[in-house]
């Protein structure tokens, strides 16, 4: 039974506002106090818990971080889809794909990584892959590295993300060459869910990583990272100190780049090439 759960005191919001700051880099506006109580009802149903207090308390708890997890996977907005804003993914085949290749020499060893940064449930990150598999086929044949990263907080997404395993209608944005191409049906009793090829699922590595956090264990630097559709809620102090992180993960020459609708930011050291699309220049 899931309980009729009041909102939360001012005071118990403004904890749950600063909580969300700090962890997550979210600014919860004074007006959400709804979108939280909608956020939290399963899972302090789930608990028995029908005071945000008591929740609160959990969380806090030195031994709460399993339930600061339930908490973050709770809040995060996790919309995606596979080729969300095609544009990009036209842009990468067409233009940025071609002019990697054609810096490609050929000697052994040679590299491409892409990173999905905020990867929810991983469309994005399985898009980039068919979008790269397709632009570098034959170079991948003769032994071209290429992988893809795949981040995000939500521990819920990542575990989709990671199963490769869709319902059909999270299918529908593809077309149905891409989907029988990449996607199979699964076997009793998971027939209703549509598992990514094994092709793609190779190239891809998905991990947690919380964007605020003070050092992110990553070694490579990337030709293009997206992150799209990951700020839309960020306080701005915290979302530039991202911003700038991740501009120091391109490699010379790479792309950084945002959902379509996000616009207005600068970053030091990249150069704006349009509103949402950033590159860091030979310096
Ligand atoms: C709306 S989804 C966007 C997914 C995908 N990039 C797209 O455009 O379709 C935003 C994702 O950002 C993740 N996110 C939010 N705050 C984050 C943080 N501090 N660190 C890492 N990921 C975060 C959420 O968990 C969510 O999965």
């Amino acid at each position: 039974m899931i309980f009729s759960l009041e909102l939360p005191s001012d005071d118990q919001y403004r904890d749950f506002q600063t909580l969300a700051l700090n962890k997550l880099g979210l600014s919860l506006g004074n007006d959400k106090a709804y979108l939280l109580r909608g956020r939290l009802q399963r899972r302090m149903t789930t608990l028995g818990i029908n005071n945000y207090g008591d929740y609160l308390e959990l969380i806090m708890a030195s031994s709460g971080a399993e339930e600061l997890q339930h908490f973050i996977n709770a809040i995060t907005t996790t919309k995606t889809g596979f080729f969300r804003e095609r544009e990009h993914f036209d842009w990468l085949s067409q233009d940025i794909f071609p002019k990697l290749k054609k810096s490609l020499t050929g000697a052994p060893g040679q590299k491409i990584r892409l990173w999905s940064a905020g990867c929810s449930s991983g469309q994005e990150a399985y898009s980039l892959a068919i979008t790269a598999l397709e632009a570098f086929r034959d170079e991948l044949d003769s032994g071209l590295d290429l992988k893809i990263l795949g981040t995000d907080i939500n521990t819920d997404a990542l575990a989709m993300a990671r199963s490769g395993a869709y319902p059909a209608e999270a299918l529908d944005s593809l077309s149905g060459l891409k989907r029988d191409i990449y996607f199979k049906r699964g076997n009793p009793p998971d027939d209703q869910l549509h598992c990514a090829d094994k092709r793609l699922m190779q190239l891809i590595d998905f991990r947690q990583l919380n964007l605020l956090q003070q050092e992110y264990p990553i070694a490579t630097r990337f030709h293009v990272i997206l992150c799209r559709n990951v700020f839309y809620y960020f306080d701005p102090i915290p979302r530039q100190r991202v911003l700038e992180r991740l501009s120091t993960y391109l490699v010379e020459g790479g792309w950084l780049v945002f959902s379509l609708t996000e616009i207005g930011y600068e970053i030091a050291g990249l150069v704006k090439i349009r509103g949402n699309l950033f590159q860091r220049r030979a310096s």
